[in-house]
C-alpha cells in the first residue's frame, strides 16, 4: 500500500487552507472547536498550517495504514503533535460513532479520481464513477462548513448544485491549474476522464485540469455567495 504523493497539489490544499480559515477566522469558530479532517495523507499540507496558526487544533483521519504512519512521523518532526492527530479508519465511521459532527468545520482534500470501479493505481483515491461520492458524502454530514478540494473533471457542477440543495454557498475558494500526474494518467481513469468531459460532466485540457478549494457554509454569518465563480474558474459553463 503506498500513500499519497502529489506535491503541488498538497501544497495548494494547505496553502488555501491556511488563507480561507485566516480570512474567515471570526466567523469559522475553528479557535474554539478546532477542525476535523477527512484524509490527512502524509499529514505535510496540514502540518505547516497547523504551525502557521497557532489557534488551530485538527483531528485528522486517514482510512490508509500506511499514511497515518507517515502522517504521525511528519507531525511529529514539525512539533505539532498537541495540535495536529491523524487516526487511522473511515472518516464516516468515525463521525458517526461520535454521534454527527463534533465541530462546525471540516477540511478535506478528499479522494476525486473519478473511474468506472476502484481497481487503479490507489484505490483509496477512487472518488465514484463521476469523482465527487467523497465530497458529496461530506456535504451531507452535518458541518455547517466544509473547506473541500473540487476537481475540475469530476462533476463539479453537480456538486455545486447538490450543495445549494442542502443549503450551502460557495463562500470563497482558491483555484489552481494542475498537471495530471501518476493518478489521472493511469490510462483506465485518463479514458473515463475524457468521457465524463466528452459527457458534460467536467472539464480537462491535454494532461490538465483545475482544482479549487472552497468553502462552502450554512453559516448566515459568513457573507456571499461565489458558486457561479467557482464554476467558471472550474471552466465550467454556466
Ligand atoms: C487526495 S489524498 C489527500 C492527502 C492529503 N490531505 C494531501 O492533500 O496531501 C486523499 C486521502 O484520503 C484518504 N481517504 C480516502 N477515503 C477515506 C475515508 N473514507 N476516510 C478517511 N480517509 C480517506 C486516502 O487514503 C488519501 O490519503
Amino acid at each position: 500500500m503506498t500513500c499519497f504523493s502529489s506535491t503541488d497539489e498538497s501544497a495548494h490544499y494547505g496553502f488555501s487552507v491556511c488563507m480561507l480559515l485566516e480570512q474567515y477566522r471570526s466567523r469559522l469558530r475553528w479557535e474554539e472547536e478546532g477542525v476535523v479532517e477527512l484524509g490527512s495523507g502524509d499529514a505535510t499540507a496540514i502540518s505547516d498550517v497547523v504551525r502557521a496558526l497557532p489557534g488551530l487544533r485538527v483531528a485528522g483521519y486517514d482510512i490508509s495504514a500506511t499514511s497515518v504512519e507517515a502522517a504521525r512521523a511528519n507531525i511529529a518532526d514539525r512539533g505539532v503533535a498537541d495540535r495536529y492527530t491523524v487516526e487511522p479508519g473511515d472518516f464516516f465511521d468515525q463521525a458517526d460513532a461520535a454521534g454527527g459532527p463534533p465541530v462546525s468545520t471540516v477540511i478535506s482534500n478528499p479522494p476525486y479520481i473519478p473511474a468506472p470501479d476502484g481497481d487503479i493505481v490507489m484505490p483509496e483515491l477512487w472518488g465514484g464513477v463521476r469523482g465527487n461520492d467523497l465530497v458529496l458524502r461530506l456535504l451531507k454530514a452535518g458541518y455547517d462548513n466544509v473547506i473541500t478540494a473540487v476537481a475540475s473533471y469530476s462533476d463539479p457542477l453537480e456538486t455545486v448544485r447538490t450543495a445549494e440543495d442542502l443549503g450551502y454557498r460557495v463562500v470563497n475558494f482558491l483555484a489552481m491549474g494542475l498537471d495530471y500526474g501518476t493518478y489521472s494518467s493511469e490510462p483506465k481513469v485518463r479514458d473515463h476522464i475524457r468521457r465524463l468531459c466528452a459527457e458534460g460532466r467536467g472539464w480537462a485540457g491535454d494532461d490538465q485540469y483545475m482544482v479549487a478549494i472552497a468553502l462552502f457554509t450554512r453559516n448566515p454569518d459568513v457573507p456571499g455567495d461565489r458558486a457561479e465563480q467557482l464554476l467558471r474558474a472550474l471552466q465550467i459553463a454556466v
